[in-house]
């Protein structure tokens, strides 16, 4: 039996390098194949261990470029696209929506018409919950995968378009497809202009941590590892055309949140610094992952066991998030900083 090609789109990113490493070790029949382009939030030091592994490869691309991806496609006829590549961070899509677009709707839609012309068995869209607008904070409500999409930011409304045409290309094309809509996710290289890494990056180095607004917005967070074997589920197991929601029931509030790393780290509150709320900020975000549950779906770690787990490995891998701090990064963080004062 020939071996399934699976295209991984955004596997030098967080999420997509998390989901590269968890496949190439546990498919060693896999060639996995990590596409990206290797924008400001793309790095491949991720994957020095994986580069000695004959089931990797990786291919620099813009998912939006459809002179580029269609012959791909063709060349290398994938089974299977598990698709990250994406602009991911809130703050920045507000500042500067029009890449969210390029890249989250004529990217994807572009995979897409790429899928459809080769005919993958499985095509994955990784999607987010955000999609969903927000939840107020009455805690006996979730989103559901019946809830309907009220994007409220620009990244979160480029996300959105992205579903539907997935949606689309499924219902119109009979494109095999499904997607997932997970909640906040944290672990191990994470890029430190999210709240997690952020705030440990900065509380090691006795730095300010700026917390939005009163600090009270909730975000329900999953640890890395989890949202990659749900997506390995789906990727298997899913109902064609369903949509699975992702999360473990680990609500806190950015201030709870703050507060764990500072007393794990053994610092003071002091650090905490109340900055401007960010424009439109979600109040709160809670899935219900009944859905994916059933499939047969289990979250590993508690918020407890993943947050402790996450600091220690920043603490061991301070030679990597050094790096990127170090560059292009302080520009972006004290701009945000400013607009946030
Ligand atoms: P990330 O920003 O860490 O990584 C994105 C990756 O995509 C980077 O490696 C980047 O170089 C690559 N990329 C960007 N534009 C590209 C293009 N035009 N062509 C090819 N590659 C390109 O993002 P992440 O946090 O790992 O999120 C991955 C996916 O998961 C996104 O689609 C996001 O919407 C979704 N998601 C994220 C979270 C979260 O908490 N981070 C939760 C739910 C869903
Ligand atoms: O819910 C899934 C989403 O989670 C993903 O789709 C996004 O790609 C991912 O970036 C994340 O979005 P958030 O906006 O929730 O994550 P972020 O880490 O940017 O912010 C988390 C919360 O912390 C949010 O309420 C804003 C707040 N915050 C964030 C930063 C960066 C602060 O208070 N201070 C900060 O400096």
């Amino acid at each position: 039996m020939s071996k399934k090609k699976v295209l991984v789109t955004g596997g030098a990113g967080f999420i997509g390098g998390n989901f590269v490493q968890y496949m190439v070790s546990k498919y060693p029949d896999y060639d996995i194949y990590n596409l990206d382009l290797l924008t400001y939030a793309g790095d491949l030091t991720k994957h020095r261990d994986n580069e000695t592994m004959e089931n990797y490869h990786f291919i620099k691309a813009d998912i939006a470029n459809r002179d580029t991806i269609i012959p791909l496609f063709e060349k290398v006829k994938f089974d299977y696209v598990v698709h990250f590549a994406a602009e991911s961070h809130v703050d920045r899509s507000i500042t500067d929506p029009g890449v969210f677009v390029q890249t989250n709707v004529l990217g994807t839609q572009v995979l897409l018409d790429a899928s459809k012309h080769v005919g993958v068995t499985k095509f994955v869209h990784v999607s987010t919950d955000e999609v969903y607008g927000e939840l107020d904070f009455d805690p006996t409500t979730f989103f559901t995968e019946e809830t309907p999409l009220q994007p409220n930011s620009p990244y979160s409304a480029s996300k959105a378009a992205s579903d539907l045409l997935v949606r689309a290309y499924h219902e119109t094309y009979n494109l095999p497809i499904n997607i997932t809509r997970c909640s906040n996710n944290y672990g191990p290289y994470h890029f430190p202009e999210k709240l997690i890494p952020l705030t440990i990056s900065r509380v090691l180095n006795d730095e300010k941590v700026p917390v939005y607004g009163d600090g009270k917005n909730i975000r329900d967070w999953l640890h890395v590892i989890d949202h990659c074997s749900a997506i390995d589920l789906v990727l298997h197991e899913g109902l064609n055309g369903e949509v699975y929601n992702v999360g473990g029931h680990n609500e806190r509030t950015n201030l709870e949140v703050v507060k764990t790393i500072i007393s794990t780290l053994g610092k003071s509150e002091d650090l905490i610094e109340f900055v401007k709320d960010r424009l439109g900020h979600d109040k709160r975000y809670a899935i219900d992952p009944a859905k994916l549950e059933q499939l047969g779906w289990k979250p590993t770690y508690t918020f407890e066991t993943g947050i402790a787990q996450t600091i220690q490995w920043y603490l061991d891998n301070k030679e990597w998030w050094e790096q990127i701090i170090s560059g292009d990064y302080q520009n972006y963080f004290e701009n945000q900083y400013k607009l946030n004062r």
